[in-house]
């Protein structure tokens, strides 16, 4: 069978390296794998605006940072479709017969819409829109029969609610829609990078992201300035790895060959962190270090970012021709999707005859 990738963020603010290591990085390298023969990459401008209804100028702004943020990282238009989530009307539509197939009591139950509730403290004003967008999700995905979707542990509900539709639907109509299935990052400290401050996760609203747009200087002080451990005062104390962001970073970053070029005293990251837990090795050195690795990771993705904002009209022309040709696939989903739930009237030339024949006595 056709392996084919959709994947997508919301465009509510820059990607940080929190995007870049739970997913983006992983997509480049599918993207160049030649495994898949469509690669579907999206902005969910729609599925931001369902908790962003009163500020429809945040998606607009940040939906081009988005785009610059994709093509730095190295999503290729020659090889990856990039699309705008609205320009794709089919998708709306496809919600909307998925809705029928799902019950309130199923999207209440739904993992990560219930933590976001929470995060958002909508409490009793759940705007409907929100409270569905996993059933728009599952159209997002099955609209162009993906097979695949790289996501982060977080999105792990969303995608079982899409297999649970695809299967209601198949069942109930003929087998029409195809089951996806998520790709998680292969390195588990990459599913949650918390954020510079040590706290669960990177969150804009936290004020604890690098982002892959900042600058050398911004991603240093940050590193600088990173939670560690609060116990390690002076060099010579031992220090503890659990919750010491600088370490989880390096688990998620370092390579082995980051110690020949950076910081040649170790061979791994297993000595470094015995050295650190025996005391004697300084915070400073550490976040030196990991400043190195982040510096060498973000450069070539800074450079092309710069590329691609001296050609932002480019950058428009790859998001309309993307949705374009999106468009076009979704197109022979719903087809396919409106015959199986006979909504085809005019498809189909034997309903008419039928008809005529019913009445002509
Ligand atoms: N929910 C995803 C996020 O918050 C964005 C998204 C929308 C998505 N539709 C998708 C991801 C379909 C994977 C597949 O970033």
């Amino acid at each position: 069978m056709e392996k084919i990738i959709l994947t997508g963020d919301r465009p509510t603010g820059r990607l940080h390296l929190g995007h870049y290591v739970g997913s983006l990085k992983r997509r480049v390298e599918l993207q160049n794998s030649g495994e898949y023969s469509k690669v579907y990459i999206m902005i969910a401008d729609a599925q931001a605006l369902t908790d962003n209804a009163d500020h429809p100028d945040k998606i607009r702004e940040n939906l081009i940072e988005v785009a610059l943020d994709y093509l730095a990282c190295g999503l290729d238009p020659a090889k990856s479709t990039l699309f705008i989530q609205s320009m794709v009307s089919e998708l709306t539509e496809l919600t909307f017969y998925y809705m029928n197939l799902v019950t309130v009591s199923r999207l209440q139950r739904n993992p990560t819409v219930k933590a976001e509730i929470q995060l958002r403290n909508f409490e009793a004003s759940i705007p409907v829109g929100f409270f569905t967008y996993p059933i728009s999700q599952a159209a997002d995905i099955t609209a162009f029969q993906a097979t695949t979707v790289p996501v982060g542990e977080d999105q792990l509900p969303m995608l079982e609610q899409a297999r649970e539709i695809v299967r209601r639907f198949n069942l109930t109509y003929g087998e029409t829609l195809v089951e996806p299935e998520a790709l998680l990052p292969a390195n588990q400290i990459c599913c949650r990078l918390p954020g510079t401050d040590g706290k669960a996760k990177m969150s804009k609203s936290l004020g604890n992201c690098i982002y892959l747009a900042d600058t050398e200087k911004a991603v240093k002080d940050k590193v600088m300035s990173m939670f560690t451990d609060p116990n390690h005062l002076k060099v010579s104390d031992p220090g503890c790895l659990e919750g010491n962001a600088v370490f989880t970073y390096l688990d998620a970053f370092c390579r082995d060959e980051h110690f020949a070029a950076f910081l040649p005293e170790y061979g791994n990251l297993d000595e470094l962190k015995a050295h650190y837990q025996r005391g004697g090795l300084g915070d400073v050195k550490v976040k030196k270090f990991l400043n190195a690795i982040l510096q060498a990771e973000l450069a070539p993705i800074r450079q092309r970012r710069a590329q691609w904002e001296k050609d932002i009209p480019q950058v428009y022309e790859i998001l309309r021709h993307g949705s374009t040709v999106a468009q076009a696939h979704a197109a022979q989903t719903l087809a396919a999707v409106k015959k199986a739930m006979r909504i085809d009237y005019f498809g189909d030339a034997g309903l008419m005859a039928a008809h005529v024949a019913r009445y002509q006595g």
